[in-house]
């Protein structure tokens, strides 16, 4: 059996699941060691918009995982609506320290990372702002984005994401480690809950969700949970770069024809 790191999996006290929680929940059914990391009610509780905390994180799991890992799932991530300063810290670098970080236990096992983007990235980016990610420069990155507005920075890094991926994917596969990233499309989890919210966010998430092909309806977490376990499992070995959609064929509708990264 493996051994895997999930971030973003904090098990919630009123029973509502995240896509971290769900992988958490299949992979531990399938009798694998699972390590969870969030802000509270993990395995290893740490908050990943502090560089120093992703770093201590790095450095307890190399005493927790001294022989390697099988994976690595990086779900940790806040809305649009968090701040840029939590977008930039939590979703783009709280994802790629980690994976940087613990590319040496990878190594030791030939395990692989799956990243989590969304599905806005096809549909709020603005190329500067990616450009600016992928600069890789913390303070430039939190100066450039403090202007614009949630979803651009959400949507940005989400897109950055899998750019940086595909740049590195070389690297890593020299290395034995397969780098991939699944898109989630709408889910139901705490995230994209509509609690609070107003009516005009009701009728923009029914619109949303009626341009679902599959059901006209959302995904569950443990749909993309699937999806992201088959990424990490050995069926997925020679699946290495790939960018997979489960959104129930929202893609199709948001972005017809042939698609380009
Ligand atoms: P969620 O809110 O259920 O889970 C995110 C987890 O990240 C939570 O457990 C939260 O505590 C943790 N987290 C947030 N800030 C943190 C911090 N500073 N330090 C440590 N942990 C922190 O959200 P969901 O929906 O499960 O999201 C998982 C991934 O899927 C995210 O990357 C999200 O962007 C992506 N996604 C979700 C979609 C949806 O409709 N739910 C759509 C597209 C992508």
């Amino acid at each position: 059996m493996g051994r895997f790191v999930i971030t973003g999996a904090a098990r919630r006290e009123d029973g509502r699941r995240g896509i971290g929680a769900a992988l958490e929940a299949r992979l531990r059914e399938e009798g694998h060691e699972v390590i969870t990391v969030d802000r509270a009610n993990a395995d290893l509780v740490a908050d990943l918009s502090l560089p120093e905390e992703r770093a201590r994180v790095v450095r307890e799991l190399h005493e927790r995982a001294a022989d390697g890992l099988d994976g690595l799932a990086t779900c940790a991530a806040v809305g649009g609506a968090s701040g840029s300063v939590a977008l930039v810290e939590v979703n783009f670098f709280g994802t790629i320290e980690l994976i940087e970080g613990c590319r040496d236990l990878l190594r030791m096992r030939g395990g692989s990372a799956v990243i989590v983007s969304s599905h806005t990235f096809v549909l709020f980016p603005k190329e500067d702002v990616v450009d600016l990610y992928m600069s890789l420069d913390r303070e430039r990155i939190l100066e450039g984005v403090a202007k614009r507005g949630g979803m651009t920075v959400y949507a940005s890094g989400k897109r950055a994401l899998v750019k940086w991926m595909r740049e590195q994917v070389a690297s890593y596969a020299g290395d034995g480690i397969r780098l991939n990233t699944v898109v989630p499309g709408y889910t139901d989890t705490p995230l994209s809950s509509l609690d609070g919210r107003d009516e005009t966010a009701a009728k923009w998430a029914e619109d949303f969700r009626s341009k679902i092909p599959l059901g006209q309806r959302m995904g569950r977490p443990e749909e993309v949970a699937a999806g992201i376990a088959f990424m990490l499992s050995p069926d997925a070995s020679f699946v290495c770069g790939s960018v997979l959609y489960v959104d129930g064929g929202h893609d199709v509708n948001l972005r017809p024809g042939p698609i380009e990264y």
